[in-house]
């Protein structure tokens, strides 16, 4: 039995983007239809109600950041968060590829729904081809009367642009990626208001992962019965995750929260390839834990991966199979956090730094019991005194890594000093 579903993704590889005729035919924009049917405050109970837990990796309430930014007096930048950094992800692109109407609809009701004129969608640098389907979607639903003025002769008026940085990670962080778009360097900023309040150049901003907006348009549509349908009692609906590594069918699938992480991973990703064993996975992009074998019955929600100290984050699941080495596969995440640090504040600055060369200790077998205290008290200041979430969460990897793969790292120990 297919464990998958087809709800948010239905439009997945189906339709055609280049018109917008496609998307009109299989019931696109009757979410907007609807929205502008209903007060604005029915919009935000819905979203409340759907219990959408935002798909960028922080998993804020969608409906409480609504409420928050429609309380805020004068119009609302609406921002889309397609920067897609973290490794391992992919789930973004597909939502620019195969269904940007979906999303230009999306942003349309949350300005309808806060109070917005203006929004832009942040692409990273490296999506060129994709942010060109997505400009002439724009283009397309501006001139079917989607976007402008007077959005289907309701008083409406939005409009949405597509913006792109130079290309870092540390750009899908909120008040980086609005640096970012207002000319400077995309560095985080200190929130002396809240993002609903003053955001882009200081005026109120509402900021969303592209797949949010994408569960709102479903959450407004006839697969909305079908969308609650699916997860648990408080995870409701589905995710949109990117499965990587090591499986025999890696891809974008959309799964109903409460499938196990096996049945993901040996179900739809058809299990290890080449015949060879599982090792680890790693859930949540770069900054997210290792899952050894013995927890892969864990179900994947958000209070099932909470009550284990794990995290959603983005929705990546990257399986690595039994010829990977832990301390190996430390480095290179450190690596990354290293060269993603944007240096503005020291623990992750020199955390980052300090933890990549403890990784490469161990990956020469070359570590030391001296080295695992090391990475404890680095993990505990960069998790309580980093500027951001990228430091506090980069040294998710060599933690875990020391919870559930201590015998790996005790075998790549200097042998006297074991
Ligand atoms: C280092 C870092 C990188 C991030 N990258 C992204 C990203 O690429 N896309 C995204 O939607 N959120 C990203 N986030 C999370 C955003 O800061 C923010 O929580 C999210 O975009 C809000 O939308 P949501 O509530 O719909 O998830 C990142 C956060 C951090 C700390
Ligand atoms: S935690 Fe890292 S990425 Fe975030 S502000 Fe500090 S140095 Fe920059």
């Amino acid at each position: 039995m297919d464990k998958s579903v087809s709800i948010v993704s239905k439009n997945f590889k189906k339709i055609k983007v280049d018109t917008i005729d496609d998307y009109l035919e299989v019931g696109g924009y009757e979410s907007l239809k609807k929205a502008l049917s209903i007060e604005p405050s029915e919009i935000i109970e819905m979203v409340k109600s759907s219990g959408l837990k935002g798909r960028g990796g922080a998993a804020f309430p969608t409906g409480k950041k609504w409420e928050q930014a429609s309380k805020v007096e004068g119009d609302t930048y609406i921002l889309c968060n397609a920067d897609e950094g973290e490794p391992s992800t992919f789930k973004d692109r597909y939502f620019l590829e195969y269904d940007p109407y979906r999303i230009i609809e999306g942003m349309t009701i949350a300005a309808y729904a806060v109070g917005g004129r203006e929004g832009i969608i942040y692409i990273r640098e490296e999506y060129g081809r994709i942010r060109e389907i997505m400009k002439k979607a724009i283009a397309n639903a501006k001139a079917g009367g989607y976007l402008g003025e007077n959005i289907l002769g309701s008083n409406l008026s939005f409009d949405i642009k597509v913006v792109s940085g130079a290309g870092a990670f540390i750009c899908g962080e909120t008040t980086a990626l609005i640096e970012s778009i207002e000319g400077r360097g995309g560095r985080p900023r200190i929130k002396v208001k809240r993002t609903a309040e003053a955001g882009l150049f200081d005026k109120p901003t509402l900021a969303n992962n592209i797949e949010s907006y994408g569960v709102v348009t479903t959450l407004l549509s006839e697969d909305a019965e079908k969308y609650l349908n699916c997860g648990t009692s408080i995870s409701k609906g589905t995710k949109i995750i990117s499965l990587c590594g090591n499986v025999e069918k890696p891809g974008v699938y959309e799964v109903p929260f409460g499938i196990t992480l096996r049945e993901i991973i040996y179900d739809l990703g058809g299990g290890i390839k080449d015949g060879r064993h599982f090792k680890f996975a790693q859930v949540g992009g770069a900054s997210g834990p290792l899952v050894p074998k013995s927890m892969l019955d864990i179900k994947y929600s958000y209070e099932d991966f909470k009550e284990k100290d794990f995290s959603i984050g983005s929705g990546a699941v990257l399986v690595a199979d039994d010829t990977n080495r832990i301390s190996e596969f430390m480095v290179t995440v450190q690596e990354f956090f290293a060269h993603e640090s944007c240096g503005k504040c020291t623990p992750c600055r020199e955390g980052n730094r300090q933890l990549l060369k403890i990784a490469h200790r161990f990956a020469e077998r070359k570590g030391e019991m001296e080295d695992i205290y090391k990475i404890q008290r680095l993990a505990n200041i960069m998790q309580k005194c980093s500027f951001c979430g990228l430091g506090t969460a980069a040294p998710t990897v060599m933690v875990t890594a020391i919870k559930h793969f201590y015998d790996d790292l005790k075998e790549n120990m200097v042998e006297n000093k074991i």
